[in-house]
């Protein structure tokens, strides 16, 4: 189904843009003004869902959540009680963003994990992959520990966007190229506690 507004969106994206005025939030634009791209209640739905799916394949085993700071955290928070298995958190932070929509393509790693996680079932956790500069870097650190197994859950997916090639295990949605805040993502550190995620335009008022 095409999108008038953005004739790229994917058929999920597109429809769940079209749906946004079913929610609580009965409009398409959140009290700030912000375009809602997801609303709180169709993260909600597509989180249980991966968490479904990430119990299934945990198949009983215990499970490290590493969620990546943070942006993932509002993530981490909902999926981990989506998944029904023995799991612990761990935290590590990368170099971000900046002050602004653009990457300075470089990855730091500014906050390590507290634990080893060597023969153990780890779960990334991230709120969206986009260059894959920081899942290809993190996925390599920490493969040097020989982990038992490794996936990786992101919320959301810009695939166009792609520098580095890697995918995730789990996808909440697949986006187009479009910057969004929201729901632990930011523009310069604001924003994250926004319950639905939002389109952010150059235009917006700061
Ligand atoms: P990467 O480009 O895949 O390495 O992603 C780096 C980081 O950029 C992600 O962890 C996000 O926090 C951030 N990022 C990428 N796209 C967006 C966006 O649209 N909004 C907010 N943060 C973003
Ligand atoms: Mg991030």
């Amino acid at each position: 189904m095409p999108c008038n507004k953005y004739p790229r969106f994917t058929q999920g994206a597109c429809r769940a843009a079209q749906r946004s005025s079913d929610t609580r939030c009965m409009a398409t634009h959140n009290y700030q003004g912000l375009e809602v791209l997801y609303t709180r209640q169709q993260i909600a739905e597509r989180v249980a869902e991966m968490g479904a799916q990430i119990t299934h394949d945990v198949n009983g085993e215990k499970l490290v959540m590493v969620g990546i700071l943070k942006g993932a955290a509002p993530f981490l928070a909902d999926l981990s009680r989506a998944i029904q298995a023995d799991a612990t958190f761990d935290f590590v932070a990368t170099s971000s963003y900046g002050q602004g929509q653009r990457s300075s393509g470089a990855v730091k790693l500014i906050k390590d994990l507290d634990e080893s996680i060597e023969g153990k079932n780890v779960l990334v956790v991230e709120d969206i992959l986009d260059t894959g500069l920081t899942l290809s870097y993190l996925r390599k650190l920490f493969m040097q520990q020989n982990p038992k197994s490794l996936r990786i859950a992101v919320l959301l997916d810009k695939p166009s966007r792609r520098i580095e090639k890697i995918e995730a295990d789990y996808v909440g949605f697949s986006i187009p190229n479009l910057f969004v805040i929201g729901y632990g993502m930011d523009y310069a550190e604001r924003y994250r506690n926004l319950p639905d995620i939002c389109v952010m335009t150059l235009d917006h008022p700061e």
